[in-house]
């Protein structure tokens, strides 16, 4: 195991059985949507559990991205996004966007992209996160689709970094205190 983390908290067997649940939702849900559904990785997190989300989700689906930064410390998100690539597409308006995140905390980020895509002429969005940190919670934002939900831990691996690191690490693990608690985070 990588010697920054602690502990793995969700392995790649339980990963892979939690997607296959959230797919068979979206499949569920989405059978009879008549509309073009999208699937709307926010990067960079999301792109593992995207990868792995798609190719398990059976009706036919689009895929595209959107990068957000939000401002902050590298372990905690400040509620400031800011939009850095943006969904460019004429026909929003016959999209039912499902917006794939990898982590909420506030949830300030997702609350900002429904509004958004809702504004720009979306005829729906709905959110699917993989994890959940329900108890950090700063505005009132319930996402449709939930992988797991956690305590409130730094966690890596699986898409999530830290200060761009660990995102390659096929299971999600809890960040050693050691390796961010020296820099003042
Ligand atoms: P929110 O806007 O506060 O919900 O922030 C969500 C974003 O914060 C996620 O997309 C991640 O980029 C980041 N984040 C929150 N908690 C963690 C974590 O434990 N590990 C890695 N990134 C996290
Ligand atoms: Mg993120």
């Amino acid at each position: 195991m990588n010697k920054d983390i602690a502990r793995v908290m969700i392995t790649e067997e339980e990963l892979e059985t939690l997607i296959s649940r959230l797919a068979k939702e979206i499949d569920r849900d989405y059978a009879d949507s008549g509309r073009r559904v999208l699937l709307l990785g926010i990067l960079k997190g999301s792109v593992v559990f995207m990868g792995e989300l798609m190719k398990k989700i059976t009706i036919p689906v689009e895929i595209d991205f959107m990068k957000v930064s939000s401002y902050g410390s590298s372990t905690k998100s400040s509620g400031n996004i800011n939009i850095l690539l943006d969904l460019v597409r004429k026909d929003i308006d016959e999209c039912d966007i499902i917006i794939v995140e990898d982590i909420i905390d506030s949830g300030r980020t997702l609350m900002y992209l429904v509004e958004y895509l809702l504004h720009k002429g979306a005829n729906s969005v709905r959110t699917c996160t993989l994890l959940d940190k329900v108890s950090r919670r700063e505005v009132d934002f319930q996402p449709d689709y939930v992988g797991k939900v956690i305590e409130d831990e730094f966690v890596v691996g699986y898409g999530l970094d830290y200060d761009e690191k660990y995102r390659t690490l096929p299971y999600i693990g809890v960040l050693s205190p050691e390796v961010y608690g020296s820099t003042g985070n």
